[in-house]
């Protein structure tokens, strides 16, 4: 097989600032041990997120000068409206500044005490949201999705069997939507397959609770169900995306992923009614319903990612980039998430550092580790970030330790993740020196973004 090449030249670049091991443990101390205090600068390789960071194309750029900045009925409004509902077949499209916006006032509308939203896995600003209404967040992930090294084609799936008991037990009446997550980010940014989405409406209908997909990658997972699943091989992306999407009453989107923006993000719906009682927030919140805390440029620049993400040559490269760095990991044997999800490579910090017990944070400890032997940002998804304590002060750890490496759009090339390979088996090979970590300072909600810590001794 030859190399995957980037399917794409480079106009433009940044430059990396090149640091040294002792400067970087310096740094990461100054950053109380916490990546996302890290000035971006002194990161050298940032998997931190895929969120916002893409490059953009110079189509996109060009989008960019295009954009009309009147505040009510702009042309770029239009063409954004025109191609989100090509995509989806929803007739109501209301813009936001991201994806969280567009959760605050879908669950701020439908949410409140006593209501449950049941997903195959919530994502944390999504969870955060629905917490923040009074309403609970519940995850009913696939058996196979909670096993990091076990392979399976779609361990984004959520459980339709635990989905049914739950509505049963918890009322439908109090269940104002079920929500499934593609691909399922914190469960590894792995796919859920057509299959799955088809039971879930049909469970959803039967129950007559609305249904909606958090469509963040819905590129990348309609590409998963095209390789995967028997029957889509010769369909094109854009018709998986378009079946995937008809199953849903509505969505949520952060334009920051699929669709290489920097910025941006919409709801997207059938109902009319539900449409209107979310711009009157909107108004409120975000801005004109033509714009919603955008700017012209920005709906332009996500119209046209929205078209590009779903050639599939970016999408063959994009999935190979992260098998690529998946297989060179596990050769080694460092413990990597099986197979290789669709935005990201994940390591199993659990099994990493089977020294370091769950309540002293062994992802927060890696991803430290891997900023001071190679410069690379990456981000817990474990017990930090979604932790809890019981009444007596005790944490409840989280269903997975992981690390996560995820990779920008079309803005690293095979050298650079060959060094992140190279960085990560290092570290892997001196594991048995590093330490657990405290929390010094925690808030409320959200802790992993301000979180001070120390390291054991
Ligand atoms: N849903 C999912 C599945 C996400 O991954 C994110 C963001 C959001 C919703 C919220 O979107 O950031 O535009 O407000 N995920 C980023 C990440 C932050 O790093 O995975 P947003």
């Amino acid at each position: 097989m030859k190399t995957i090449i980037e399917p794409f030249r480079i106009k433009s670049v940044e430059p990396i600032y090149f640091n040294t091991t002792k400067q970087r443990t310096k740094l990461i101390k100054n950053a109380h041990y916490n990546p996302f205090l890290l000035k971006s600068e002194d990161v050298m390789i940032d998997l931190l997120t895929d969120s916002g960071t893409s490059a953009m194309s110079s189509e996109q750029w060009a989008g960019i000068m295009r954009g009309d900045e009147s505040y009510a009925g702009s042309p770029s409004f239009l063409r954004f409206e025109k191609t989100v509902n090509e995509i989806t077949g929803m007739p109501n499209i209301i813009p936001t500044h991201q994806g969280r916006a567009a959760e605050k006032i879908i669950f701020s509308i439908l949410g409140g005490k006593g209501k449950y939203f049941i997903a195959n896995t919530l994502f944390d600003t999504t969870r955060a949201n629905i917490e923040f209404s009074g309403a609970t967040g519940i995850d009913l992930l696939c058996d196979e999705g909670k096993h990091p090294t076990i392979a399976a084609p779609f361990k984004g799936n959520m459980d339709t069997k635990a989905l049914r008991a739950e509505i049963t037990q918890k009322g439908a009446e109090n269940i104002p939507m079920v929500i499934i997550t593609v691909t399922n980010n914190s469960g590894g940014g792995q796919p859920v397959s057509m299959h799955n989405i088809k039971e879930v409406k049909k469970i959803c209908t039967e129950f007559n609770i609305p249904f909606f997909i958090d469509a963040c990658r819905f590129a990348e997972n309609s590409y998963f169900i095209k390789m995967r699943e028997p029957g889509y091989q010769t369909k094109s992306v854009q018709e998986i995306a378009f079946e995937m999407f008809s199953m849903a009453d509505g969505c949520t989107m952060s334009a920051k992923k699929d669709a290489f923006a920097n910025i941006g993000g919409f709801l997207a719906m059938h109902d009319s009614e539900l449409a209107t009682k979310c711009r009157n927030v909107l108004i409120i919140t975000e801005g004109f319903p033509t714009y919603g805390g955008l700017a012209g440029r920005d709906l332009e620049a996500i119209s046209i990612g929205l078209k590009e993400v779903m050639s599939e040559d970016y999408l063959h490269y994009r999935i190979r980039s992260m098998e690529y760095l998946t297989e060179k990991l596990a050769e080694e044997g460092v413990p990597v998430m099986q197979p290789a999800g669709g935005h990201a490579v994940y390591l199993d910090a659990k099994q990493f550092l089977n020294h370091i017990p769950v309540d002293q944070y062994p992802g927060q400890a890696l991803a430290c580790a891997l900023f001071v032997a190679g410069g690379i940002r990456s981000c817990e998804i474990g017990s930090l970030m979604f932790g809890k304590y019981n009444i007596d002060g005790k944490l409840i750890p989280a269903q997975l330790e992981l690390v996560r490496l995820a990779i920008p759009r079309r803005v690293y090339t095979q050298s650079h993740i060959d060094y992140v390979a190279e960085v990560i088996i290092e570290v892997f090979q001196n594991r048995g020196a590093l330490k657990g970590m405290k929390i010094m300072e925690e808030a409320k909600l959200l802790r992993h973004f301000t979180a001070k810590l120390e390291p054991l001794s």
